[in-house]
């Protein structure tokens, strides 16, 4: 197993369900870890709850290209280049195409699929020049399998994916190692504005999905984890 011990760790979405446990986890395995997410107030209670460095954290909408290059900025004057980047910022637009609206339809694109082109794009010139380092993202099940009503989200999902797979082959000169996680449902406010009926007692818990991340960030530097699929027990569609 890779120490985490001062590897700096970049965190999007840490404000949510899964970000924040594992926010703590690396935190509590010796990680630099630097958190974002759209709403300082919540990063600031994190930074003070888990003791982060106060420095490290900044408010930034990931699908903005300004707040972006600011934020990349402020990761680089704070701790240098990162080892690690964990990317868990999305929302989860689950409508059925009579339903969908374009600007739902863009909104899902731009958070999940432009946003995580903006977070890698923000630091791989540092990594590429240090030759190494490994990106986290988790497109989830619907980044692998459809489901009904899921056509915003598995777009952006699917898109990440392609995106994802693209970049690991202008990254094979480095060892720049690249990791989906597919999950399945986990029990997170994600679902709170989701319009649809699940059964949330049978759903991952958050710690657990949270461990699963922290798991990837530790696995030998000599090989990559490409893939890995975590899903509830009772539903299991990959
Ligand atoms: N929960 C599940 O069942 C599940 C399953 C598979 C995959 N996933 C994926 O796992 C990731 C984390 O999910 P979760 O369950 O932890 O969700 P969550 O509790 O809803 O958290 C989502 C996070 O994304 C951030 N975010 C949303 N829009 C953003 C934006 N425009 N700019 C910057 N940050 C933004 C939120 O922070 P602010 O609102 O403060 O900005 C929050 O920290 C997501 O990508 C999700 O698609 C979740």
């Amino acid at each position: 197993m890779e120490k985490l011990t001062a590897k700096k760790v970049v965190v999007t979405g840490a404000t949510g369900g899964i970000g924040r446990q594992l926010v703590k986890l690396l935190h509590q395995s010796g990680a630099e870890v630097f958190i974002t997410g759209r709403n300082a107030e919540k990063l600031n209670e994190i930074v003070v709850e888990f003791g982060l460095r106060p420095t490290h954290f900044f408010a930034a909408d990931i699908s903005n290209t300004e707040q972006m290059e600011a934020f990349g900025k402020k990761v680089h004057a704070e701790m240098g280049t990162p080892d690690i980047l964990i990317n868990l910022a999305g929302i989860g637009i689950i409508k059925s195409m009579d339903h969908l609206t374009a600007e739902e339809f863009s909104r899902s694109l731009n958070t999940n699929l432009l946003g995580t082109f903006l977070f890698v794009k923000t630091f791989l010139p540092a990594m590429k020049e240090v030759k190494k380092g490994l990106i986290i993202n988790v497109p989830g099940v619907l980044g692998k399998v459809p489901m009904a009503g899921a056509a915003a989200y598995s777009a952006s999902k699917y898109g990440i994916v392609g995106m994802m797979q693209s970049v690991r082959e202008e990254l094979k000169r480095t060892e720049i190692r690249i990791t989906n996680l597919f999950l399945g449902g986990v029990d997170s406010p994600f679902w709170d504005t989701i319009d649809l009926k699940v059964q949330k007692d049978k759903m991952i818990r958050e710690e657990e999905a949270a461990r699963s991340i922290w798991f990837l960030c530790q696995q030998p530097a000599s090989g990559v984890v490409s893939e890995m699929v975590l899903q509830p027990f009772n539903h299991q569609a990959i």
